[in-house]
């Protein structure tokens, strides 16, 4: 095996949280859904499957290292909200979260003087800084918006 146990175990708990964005994401776009905004909806299950892809990511990094996947229990995603605006703050939290998880293995690795799940990470660092900038722009243009609003938000989308 090419990485720690402990490392091994720090990239299980990642997956998990990874699939539990994709989750999250997946009961925001039903949320927007319901609300008839095809935009917004089609943005969060976009994101859906981007989590998904990045839990994908770290499996593959374990299998390649040899190490052992274990997918821990996911906590059932929030499902009902009363706003956009509680949906992106939601959004924004789990990205600021994630960023916190991500550079906690990050360390990790430092740490270990792990060469090869430093450069894999990497490209999580990056993505961490466009995915809290996306999250926090869109919550700013719905509070800008207000609830009332949310048709411009489509447009908006649709122009991105
Ligand atoms: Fe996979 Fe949005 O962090």
């Amino acid at each position: 095996m090419l990485i720690s146990r402990e490392m091994n175990d720090a990239i299980n708990g990642q997956i998990g949280r990874e699939f539990g964005a994709s989750l999250q994401y997946v009961n925001i776009a039903t949320y927007f859904d319901s609300q008839d905004l095809p935009k917004l909806a089609g943005l969060f299950y976009k994101q859906a499957e981007e989590e998904r892809e990045h839990a994908m990511k770290f499996v593959k990094y374990l299998v390649d290292t040899g190490a052992e996947v274990h997918i821990p229990p996911v906590d059932a995603p929030k499902s009902s909200f009363v706003s956009a605006e509680e949906a992106l703050e939601l959004s924004v939290k789990w990205e600021m979260d994630v960023t916190r998880y991500i550079n906690g293995l990050m360390d990790l690795a430092l740490d270990q003087r792990d060469y090869a799940t430093q450069e894999f990470l990497g490209w999580f660092v990056t993505e961490q800084v466009e995915e809290v900038s996306s999250m926090e722009r869109l919550l700013n243009v719905i509070r800008r918006a207000g609830d009332h609003n949310l048709l411009m938000i489509e447009a908006y989308i649709s122009h991105l």
